[in-house]
């Protein structure tokens, strides 16, 4: 065995960069964050050969102070928390004070920044080498805000860039990544470069149908055509946002964006919870689409579960899920055929960033657009009005009661798996006959008598 060592900084940090930097996207994901909590109005990305040559962030934020500049890439610099009591109510997107330490361990990168607070009005620079050299302090001309360029990443760890995708594949998830955070900040102007083509540019969305003509820019007209606005509040929790129509589910879970304040996130909670709504209306396998916001007291959520800040913790994640759950159940109930135009399988189906522009304003009409109100009856549908949608046998009748409540979050899980009792709908028959499946085998429903 050997002796104990202290590993150096720039080991330490290319060790924790393994955490945070896993491909090109999550270099974009780390420096958007920080250009939107220096408060910029405006992004301008420009990625080359899909990030591996380069990722150029640039911003109209606060800035950096000359004085701060080296500390802003050292590991455990931030300028967002001081104190332990400040990770519990958690208002920006970073915290840990890792990214920029991380990133610059794995690549070359230059920060360049005038802070709205630098009295002489001059702009400075620092570079690094994948942490080698001394972070340098030089004057650069720069207008307030900051652009970060990270070239070459991975450059001096072989085995991290092995693992790259193609420039294709690679280039699709920064695109990914920046639809993500362009839903979560509809004031924000976006625009995306990728080898010097432009790919999005998406000005700041302040009205209603703007907003709406950005989620339409994002996750393709078809989506906002076949889904309903849905805004409703109980006890402190306020979810809203657009939810598609049992008629526009899809084949993957791949149109599905989950904010909770502001943070896009995965969570197995949530995704059950609006899974268990939909339940009755899609078939088995089948995924529905939707951009939600749910905003709840930061004290109410801690997002200090993973590096990647991809999780959270709810404090009181029975009532989420419940609200989550009876919130879109009931809207999902209320939903009228007028209230939107069926879409065809075909535009279900494509890919959201082929269903893009190309298309008029006029494609993404207001009217087509109904919010829905929560009312506590929870009214059931006249199968009449599903009848569209069931000829193109593409969702289940809606069951009239709200399914019961859960027992306990352990139990979650588990129903997750139960078979309802007249099972999932595998055809339709003349338009009158559903065949399902479920646990004891085959059996035809008269949708007319369900
Ligand atoms: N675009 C920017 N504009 C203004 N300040 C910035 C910008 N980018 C980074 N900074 C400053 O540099 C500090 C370090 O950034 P870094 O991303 O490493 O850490 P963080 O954002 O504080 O936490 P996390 O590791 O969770 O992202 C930030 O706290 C912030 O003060
Ligand atoms: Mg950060």
């Amino acid at each position: 065995m050997h002796r104990i060592n202290l590993l150096s900084q720039r080991l330490a940090n290319q060790i924790a960069a393994g955490e945070v930097v896993e491909r090109p996207a999550s270099v974009v994901k780390e420096l958007l964050e920080n250009s939107l909590d220096s408060g910029a109005t405006r992004l301008d990305i420009d990625v080359e050969q899909g990030g591996v040559k380069l990722i150029r962030v640039r911003d109209n934020g606060s800035g950096i102070q000359k004085d701060d500049l080296a500390l802003a890439l050292s590991r455990h610099a931030t300028s967002k928390i001081t104190e332990l009591a400040d990770l519990e109510s958690i208002g920006s997107l970073g915290f840990r004070g890792e990214a920029l330490a991380s990133i610059s361990s794995v690549s070359r990168l230059s920060l360049q920044s005038l802070a709205a607070a630098a009295s002489d009005g001059l702009a400075w620079q620092v570079q690094v080498e994948g942490q080698d050299m001394e972070a340098a302090v030089t004057p650069v001309s720069h207008p307030e805000g900051t652009t970060v360029e990270v070239r070459d990443l991975f450059f001096n760890t072989p085995a991290r860039r092995k693992f790259l995708r193609t420039e294709k594949t690679e280039f699709g998830r920064i695109e990914e990544t920046v639809k993500r955070l362009a839903l979560s900040r509809f004031d924000v102007q976006f625009t995306l470069n990728h080898n010097k083509r432009s790919v999005h540019q998406l000005q700041a969305a302040r009205s209603d149908f703007e907003k709406q003509r950005r989620v339409g820019l994002v996750c393709g007209p078809a989506f906002v055509e076949n889904s309903v606005f849905v805004d409703m509040e109980r006890a402190g929790l306020r979810l809203w946002g657009w939810v598609s129509l049992p008629t526009f589910s899809r084949s993957q879970a791949d149109l599905q964006y989950f904010y909770v304040n502001g943070r896009i996130i995965r969570d197995k909670l949530v995704a059950h919870a609006i899974k268990q709504a939909y339940r009755d209306v899609l078939f088995h396998g089948r995924h529905p689409a939707y951009v939600l916001y749910l905003e709840l007291s930061s004290a109410a959520v801690d997002v200090n579960v993973h590096p990647t800040k991809h999780e959270v913790r709810f404090r009181d994640s029975r009532l989420v899920h419940d609200f989550l759950f009876s919130a879109l159940h009931k809207a999902l109930a209320e939903v009228r055929p007028e209230d939107h135009i069926a879409a065809s399988a075909d535009a279900a189906e494509a890919p959201a960033n082929q269903l893009q522009p190309g298309t008029s304003d006029d494609f993404y009409q207001m009217e087509s657009q109904k919010p829905l109100t929560l009312s506590e009856s929870g009214s059931v549908h006249q199968l009449s009005d599903y009848s569209r949608g069931a000829e193109r046998g593409q969702y289940y009748q809606p069951s009239a009661q709200p399914r019961p409540q859960l027992d306990s979050l352990a139990k979650l899980y588990e129903a997750d798996e139960e078979i309802p009792p007249l099972g999932y709908a595998i055809a339709q028959l003349h338009g009158i006959y559903i065949l399902a499946q479920n646990k004891d085998g085959l059996i035809v429903v008269d949708m007319h008598a369900a």
